[in-house]
């Protein structure tokens, strides 16, 4: 290991910091806690699969560290008490991060798009983190330390087309209600951001794709929908480190950012021809 790289591997960049991570058993979530425990952080993983999220929580740390608490994010006691948790098991709340999310059944025509699949969809995917949002402020204004509240949005909020009705609208009013939460919170010190992946073979990816493995439906995305940046493929590993970025003092000055993590895919219009570049 370089000198350099020794330096960069010893930096904690959450040191003194507490987050809760809603969805932070698998996917997404799971990589996150990880991340932040390894970066200092104290985490509390809140999510509906219990077994999951207590396993992992026994993984990454010391209950003094790390546990879990089962929190839907469409009940607000849930989610009251999942901040209630970080704040009475690690003394205060920097970090909330609402990333807990269900893709739906695939409802891509709007004639038969199922009503109950949509207000589940919303439920969870808008309800529950304006539930984090609204529960992380309460505790985060009055202890005046500033914070950080991040959403997990999705690319489908900046392209449109084949994507699943109840997806869509749900990921576009995540970034509107970080952009307002941005500008009400801003003179507490809280930042608000959103982060936008593209396709990750997650639980949430595979089961959509009809229970596919990890290679597969990686495999299966990428030729539907051919990659801007060769050779790339995102993973679960890499919306946490944008998640770290945002959460530290690195990001002090970011705030209403939506950090759209799709290889420059909204920008590659087929209509235009990226061959013409090969
Ligand atoms: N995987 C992708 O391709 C992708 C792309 C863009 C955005 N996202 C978003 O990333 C976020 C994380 O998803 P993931 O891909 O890691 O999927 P995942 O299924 O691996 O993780 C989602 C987690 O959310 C939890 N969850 C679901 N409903 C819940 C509820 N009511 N209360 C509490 N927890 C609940 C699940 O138990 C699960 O642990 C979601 O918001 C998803 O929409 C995923």
């Amino acid at each position: 290991m370089s000198g350099t790289n020794f330096v960069s591997s010893m930096i904690k960049r959450l040191e003194g910091k507490v987050a809760v991570i809603t969805g932070g058993a698998s996917g997404i979530g799971e990589a996150t806690a990880k991340l932040f425990v390894q970066h200092g952080a104290k985490v509390v993983i809140a999510d509906v699969q219990d077994q999951l999220g207590q396993s992992l929580a026994r993984n990454l740390g010391p209950p003094d560290t790390v546990s879990y608490i089962r929190c839907d994010v469409t009940s607000p006691p849930d989610v009251r008490a999942a901040v209630d948790a970080a704040v009475s098991r690690y003394g205060q709340l920097d970090i909330m991060h609402n990333n807990a999310g269900v893709a739906g059944s695939p409802d891509h025509r709007i004639v038969d798009c199922d009503d109950d699949n949509f207000r589940r969809v919303m439920d969870v995917n808008l309800f529950g983190p304006y539930l984090g949002a609204k529960h992380a402020a309460r505790v985060m204004v009055p202890a005046g330390r500033g914070g950080c509240i991040l959403f997990t949005a999705s690319s489908a909020a900046v392209t449109s087309g084949n994507i699943s009705y109840p997806y869509k609208a749900s990921k576009n009013a995540v970034v509107g209600l970080a952009n307002n939460l941005c500008a009400e919170l801003g003179q507490h010190g809280i930042r608000v951001n959103t982060i936008s992946p593209f396709t990750v073979a997650t639980p949430l990816l595979r089961s959509a794709l009809g229970g596919l493995g990890e290679e597969e439906a990686e495999q299966f995305v990428a030729a539907v929908a051919p990659p801007n940046l060769k050779r790339m493929v995102l993973r679960a590993e890499d919306v946490a480190k944008a998640a770290l970025y945002l959460a530290s003092d690195d990001a002090k000055y970011v705030s209403g950012l939506n950090l759209v993590l799709d290889g420059g895919h909204n920008h590659n219009h087929p209509i235009f021809g990226a061959s013409a570049f090969t």
